[in-house]
């Protein structure tokens, strides 16, 4: 179980992320909704230790994933938006790359590697160089890099942005296959539908905050609807306060 209690990260003086908290049980498939700019991609950076909690932790099976500790950490896997560090390298040399940072033996690594490739259909492309690839072949690129030393948690931004319909059935196949086995899943997406598809719950964020966290088979409707519902009544009342401070200050 993947525990994280009141999270915050503030950029400067601006605060992105304002004590969040949430658990992740086994088998959930968590989709992180919300506006451009709720916090979503602050909160994952800080959860798998990209970025600093100002306060707040998160703890996997009790154990804090602060400080570095490699056992904690590798329980794990991170599918950032882009993948842009890694761009000189080929797909498999990425991989193998991974797979010997996490110490997986020769056979294992190349059992996995192949048949991840083989599910995504990257098999023709695995030894081109990733800035070469297409927005999609690198996105399934990250995801193989994110799920290949098969971590309790995979957290994934935006993992089906720019990916075409038949490789977002692949990784959706593969993450069916990763949840059924015991993994959790926490994923970013704008797009609501597959969320309430495929997810078990959903969170939904607004300026830096969650607004709503909820099972997705207690929505009565959409959860586009839910969405334009919740977002668009506290921006309203947002901007009926600053009206209101507007016409304080003429008085
Ligand atoms: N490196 C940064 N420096 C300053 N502000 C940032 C930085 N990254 C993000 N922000 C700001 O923090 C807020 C949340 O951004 P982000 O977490 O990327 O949101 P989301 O992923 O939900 O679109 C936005 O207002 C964004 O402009
Ligand atoms: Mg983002």
């Amino acid at each position: 179980m993947i525990e994280v209690k009141n999270l915050s990260h503030s950029y400067g003086k601006f605060k992105a992320l304002d004590n969040v908290s949430f658990v992740v049980e086994k088998g959930d498939f968590i989709g992180l909704i919300g506006p451009n700019g709720a916090g979503k991609t602050t909160l994952m950076n800080t959860m798998v230790g990209i970025l600093a909690a100002d306060s707040g932790e998160v703890l996997v099976d009790g154990a804090g994933v602060e400080g570095f500790q490699a056992d904690v950490r590798r329980k794990i896997g991170y599918m950032p938006s882009e993948l842009a560090t890694y761009e000189m390298f080929s797909p498999e040399e990425l991989l193998k790359f991974l797979a010997a940072m996490y110490g997986i033996d020769d056979t294992t690594s190349a059992n996995r590697m192949s048949n991840l490739f083989e599910k995504l259909e990257m098999t023709e492309w695995k030894k081109k160089s990733i800035k070469k690839l297409s927005t999609g072949m690198k996105k399934k690129t990250a995801f193989a890099a994110a799920i290949l030393h098969q971590p309790d948690l995979l957290v994934l931004d935006e993992p089906f942005e720019s990916v075409d319909p038949i490789s977002q059935h692949k990784m959706k196949e593969i993450l069916q296959t990763y949840l059924e086995q015991g993994g959790s899943v926490i994923m970013s997406s704008h797009v609501l539908d597959t969320v309430q598809n495929i997810c078990n719950k959903f969170i939904l964020m607004n300026k830096g905050e969650i607004i709503r966290q909820s099972s997705i088979n207690t929505l009565d409707g959409s959860l586009e609807d839910e969405f334009f519902e919740l977002v668009n009544s506290l921006n309203i009342a947002h901007e009926e306060e600053i009206t209101e401070d507007e016409d304080e200050a003429e008085d």
